[in-house]
């Protein structure tokens, strides 16, 4: 099963395994990478229809000119367009129910998303939606099953959740503070356009949040229970040292085309399923931060990187080894005259560092997040019963990983 967000998970999981699971891998995104691809639009779009619902966010398009771009090459297709414009940064249910509105008043043949991950992932949710027999909700819930959806490109411009070339997408429900993930066979994009130049203008602060965010997909890989994985492993070691080595470089040259490029390529590899084959990834500080970011809208990758390293600290214990590999290979920490424990704390405190160091936050109070909606949180985390692959998280476990992040 691709490394996202798992369906169901299996009592097996929770037992240590030597031999990887089997896998079957599918990945049928086209990737389009590079300058000046937003060309290929025009061969792109004419395979799935004329009808094209544009899909953006709060305007960073329009400022950068994209927006002119893409409607230019719309209109030299003689495409009939209509536009979703707006959506959120943590897109919301009431955003994907006007799509799915639009979709089916206007007859819509092909989505396309210009954005982030928020514009893509609400994307997917309009598209499966306009197929769908129910309210959103029922899927992004899983209480009902999903068997089509139209067709959805999309053009990239944030460099953090790997929507691009997965199947995966995150929606709140504002009205009840809840905050899913939920993914489908229908939810990758046909095709999606990375020209790291897109990239250029995302802020200092947004910047950041993606790079923490394509880390932490990595970590939410690494820790698993399969013994044998030594080329994943590897293969995650080397995207995390490649975002080690770029983002301090990028984040103070915001417009550098090498350090945008690396990042960006990073950003889709870390989520796409190449690195995850033959595991179940953990993915418990993700959904204890989608619960935080239901209740306080705050953005995803700065919750993560407040909530990353206290998930570590509190299951150290339940394989060293892992922790103690991660330091000694991706942090560099010096084995020398420590214990395995010993190795492992520095690792996590290595990765706090450099989070600090780039200018990510580390305290759920840097969002003015006190104690009063802990419970809340916990409560909206175990929505689902017990959680996390690495090992399985109860009330407790979150309670305490969150007062660690307060
Ligand atoms: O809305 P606009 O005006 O476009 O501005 C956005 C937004 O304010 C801005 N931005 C994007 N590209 C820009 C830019 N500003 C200037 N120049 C550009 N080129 O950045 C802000 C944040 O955008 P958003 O799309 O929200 O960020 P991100 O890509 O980090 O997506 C976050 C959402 O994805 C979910 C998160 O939970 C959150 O809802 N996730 C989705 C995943 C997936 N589909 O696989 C996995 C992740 O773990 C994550 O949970
Ligand atoms: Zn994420």
């Amino acid at each position: 099963m691709f490394g996202g967000f798992p369906e169901k998970i299996p009592k097996l999981y929770l037992a240590r395994r030597w031999n990887m699971d089997n896998f079957i891998f599918h990945n049928p995104t086209k990737l389009i990478f590079g300058k000046g691809q937003l060309e290929q639009l025009k061969t792109e779009i004419p395979k799935y229809g004329r009808k094209v619902l544009l899909v953006y966010g709060g305007g960073s398009i329009k400022r950068t000119g994209l927006y002119d771009q893409v409607k230019q090459i719309l209109d030299g297709l003689h495409a009939e367009t209509y536009e979703l414009a707006g959506v959120e940064p943590n897109p919301r249910l009431t955003t994907v129910k006007k799509g799915i509105d639009v979709c089916l008043t206007e007859d819509i043949q092909f989505l396309l998303a210009v954005g982030g991950g928020s514009v893509i992932d609400c994307t997917k949710a309009i598209a499966v939606g306009a197929k769908f027999d129910g309210d959103p909700w029922e899927f992004v819930t899983r209480k009902k099953p999903v068997y089509d959806a139209l067709p959805f490109g999309t053009v990239l411009t944030l460099a953090a959740t790997g929507s691009e070339m997965n199947p995966n997408s995150v929606i709140t429900n504002w009205d009840t503070h809840e905050k899913y993930g939920w993914s489908c066979a229908y939810s990758y994009p046909a095709f999606s356009i990375l020209d790291p130049a897109f990239t250029f203008s995302v802020p200092k602060n947004q910047t950041i949040y993606g790079i923490v965010d394509m880390m932490a997909h990595v970590f939410e890989h690494y820790f698993h229970q399969t013994g044998h994985t030594p080329l994943q492993d590897r293969l995650c070691e080397s995207i995390l040292q490649t975002v080690i080595e770029t983002a301090p470089k990028l984040v103070n040259d915001l417009e550098n085309y090498e350090h945008r490029e690396t990042i960006l390529y990073c950003g889709t590899m870390a989520l796409n399923g190449m690195v995850s084959m033959g595991f179940a990834g953990d993915w418990a500080s993700h959904n204890i931060e989608h619960a935080v970011s239901a209740v306080y809208d705050i953005p995803h990758g700065g919750g993560l990187a407040i909530i990353f390293p206290n998930w570590m600290k509190h299951n150290l214990e339940v394989n060293i080894g892992r922790f103690k590999q991660l330091a000694e290979r991706v942090f560099h920490v010096d084995p020398q005259g420590k214990t395995d424990r010993e190795i492992a704390l520095e690792g996590i405190e290595a990765l706090r560092s450099f989070w600090t160091s780039i200018g990510a936050p580390s305290r759920l109070a840097d969002y003015a997040i006190d104690g009063s909606r802990v419970d809340l949180m916990a409560e909206r985390a175990m929505a689902r019963g017990e959680f996390g692959q690495f090992r399985k998280l109860n009330k407790e476990d979150t309670l305490d990983i969150l007062r660690a992040s307060l």
